[in-house]
């Protein structure tokens, strides 16, 4: 079965636009979760732009799927992770300017961080997922750090037109083969929508998808509860 993971950073957006206390994201995981939801995952950013400490805690408690927590390799939120321990981390990148995670964490680049950070992680309960392109050598650094899954960035395949539609689902079909040799669970996420899902929910190795913005937008017409089962029926569909 491939897990459907529904990103509510968006209903906290909708939230901080009037700095108010609704839309509540708490409130949102618990229609996610009766549409079918198999994980929430929320971004706990180091600028609290959309999810805040309050949401973390009380998502902790209340979700009854799996609490997936985004997060940067910044102290301050590893030491909320390690405590708030959720069922899974998704270590992202992560800079102040940009609209959304922009692209996969280079691995390479703080690999000794990255190897304490997964292991504190690891202590605490969590699984712990690498965010990454779809490259080899960070694939396997994610396998020499100790990460247990990996989250595909999907974003080129999204923003994708033409016959390179097809080059970036072939570099993610070569990186889930890469990835299932190496004996970690594969996940993909980042500009997924009802339109380009298929082709990726149909890779045979994955597990998880975490897809968001097109979940919440098509909630504004139809509802989080229906708008997630739209989506859970796609991932069926394309297997
Ligand atoms: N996975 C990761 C690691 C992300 O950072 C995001 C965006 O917050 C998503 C999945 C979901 O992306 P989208 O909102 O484009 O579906």
């Amino acid at each position: 079965m491939i897990e459907l993971g529904v990103n509510i950073d968006h209903v906290a957006t909708l939230r901080q636009a009037r700095r108010t206390y609704e839309p509540d994201p708490v409130w949102a995981a618990a229609e996610a979760e009766l549409g079918g939801a198999d994980g929430i995952t929320v971004h706990l950013r180091e600028d609290r732009r959309h999810i805040n400490d309050r949401d973390v805690e009380l998502l902790r408690q209340t979700v009854q799927c799996k609490l997936n927590l985004e997060m940067s390799l910044v102290e301050e939120i590893v030491e909320i992770a390690v405590r708030t321990a959720p069922a899974q981390a998704t270590i992202v990148p992560e800079r102040r300017e940009e609209v959304t995670t922009e692209g996969g964490i280079d691995l390479l680049r703080d690999g000794s961080r990255v190897t304490a950070v997964v292991k504190r992680l690891k202590s605490a309960g969590s699984v712990v997922s690498a965010f990454i392109d779809p490259e080899d050598k960070q694939i396997d650094a994610a396998k020499s750090q100790g990460f247990d899954a990996i989250e595909l960035h999907t974003g080129e395949y999204a923003n994708a037109h033409g016959a390179e539609v097809d080059r970036q689902l072939e570099r993610l079909a070569r990186a889930a083969e890469r990835i299932n040799r190496l004996g970690l669970r594969l996940h993909a996420g980042h500009g997924l929508n009802y339109r380009n899902v298929g082709p990726v929910a149909a890779l045979p190795q994955m597990r998880e998808l975490n897809i968001g913005h097109a979940i919440v937008g098509r909630a504004v017409f139809v509802g989080l509860r229906q708008a997630v089962r739209e989506m859970k029926d796609l991932l069926v569909i394309g297997r």
